[in-house]
């Protein structure tokens, strides 16, 4: 029985396509085979949105988790319209005002044995520094951040890695930095490229992933509710996504041995060079 790797997808700053990344990488890899949860860690609930999934009333969401100390996480899986895809949905109306402050209570239900029914679970979480991001990367193997290429978007990475080595050096020190997914990047706007430029130099090349380019197709996408692969497979949104579940495939057999066996990727016929 192998336990899932876990990642965390964050930045402080809003609006920089952690929940587009976590519903299409997600997608990407539950096509290739991989048995994928996304727990939606926002209390907007937009994971759960682009997903197709609702967070019906009374229903468990990940919420409870900071609610209950006594919440199984399994009673709010709920099954997507795709194989290989569920989804823990969150609860629109959780005001952090929960009284389970134990930063760690998302690891230990994420670690739990009975998780192994999952190869990968990915935590959307939200913008806010807070006990929820707090818990998301205590429980995480690594973190991925998205990025607008913005001189604003830097200062939220520059906030999120202070949060990441405070985690490594106090509740989880085998926590991994993945990589920084430039957004909506474009090669011909010099701006984009000195961000680009100045994250590279900060924090290496190798720790600077190919970055997903601008397509508004991701975000219809989003309003169909679909992931980009199967609302629009065709897309330049598509291919980066596929591409970034390729070039991440890479860290993740470095996590996790038992995912070196990987089945062929069901191939995507992108009409954008
Ligand atoms: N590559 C892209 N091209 C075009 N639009 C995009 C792209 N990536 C994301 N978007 C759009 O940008 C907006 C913000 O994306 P998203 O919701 O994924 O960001 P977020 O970081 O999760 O935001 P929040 O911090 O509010 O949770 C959405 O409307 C989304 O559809
Ligand atoms: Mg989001």
């Amino acid at each position: 029985m192998t336990q899932p790797v876990i990642l965390a997808i964050s930045n402080r700053k809003g609006g920089t396509g952690k929940t587009t990344t976590a519903v299409n990488l997600a997608a990407e890899w539950a096509s290739r085979g991989r048995r994928v949860l996304v727990v939606d860690l926002d209390s907007q609930g937009h994971a759960g949105f682009g997903l197709g999934v609702d967070a019906a009333s009374f229903a468990p969401t990940t919420h409870d988790l900071f609610r209950d100390a006594l919440f199984d996480i399994r009673t709010a899986v709920r099954a997507t319209a795709w194989s290989n895809l569920w989804c823990v949905p969150a609860d629109p109306l959780y005001d952090g005002s929960g009284s389970c402050r134990d930063v760690t209570g998302l690891a230990r239900q994420l670690r739990r044995p009975e998780m192994d029914a999952y190869d990968i679970i990915i935590l959307d979480t939200p913008p806010s520094l807070d006990l929820v991001l707090t818990s998301a990367l205590t429980a995480s193997d690594g973190v991925l951040i998205p990025l607008l290429p913005h001189a604003l978007s830097v200062e939220g990475v520059k906030q999120l890695s202070r949060l990441f080595y405070k985690t490594v050096t106090g509740g989880n020190p085998d926590l991994k930095l993945i990589g920084l997914l430039p957004i909506m990047a474009s090669n011909r706007i010099g701006h984009h490229r000195a961000v680009i430029a100045d994250i590279t130099q900060q924090f290496g090349p190798e720790r600077v992933l190919r970055p997903i380019r601008g397509d508004i197709q991701l975000a219809a996408a989003f309003a169909d509710r679909r992931p980009i692969r199967h609302f629009a497979p065709r897309s330049r949104g598509a291919l980066d996504y596929y591409l970034l579940a390729d070039e991440l495939a890479a860290f993740w057999r470095l996590l996790s041995p038992a995912a070196r066996s990987e089945p062929a990727p069901q191939k995507l016929q992108p009409e954008v060079s």
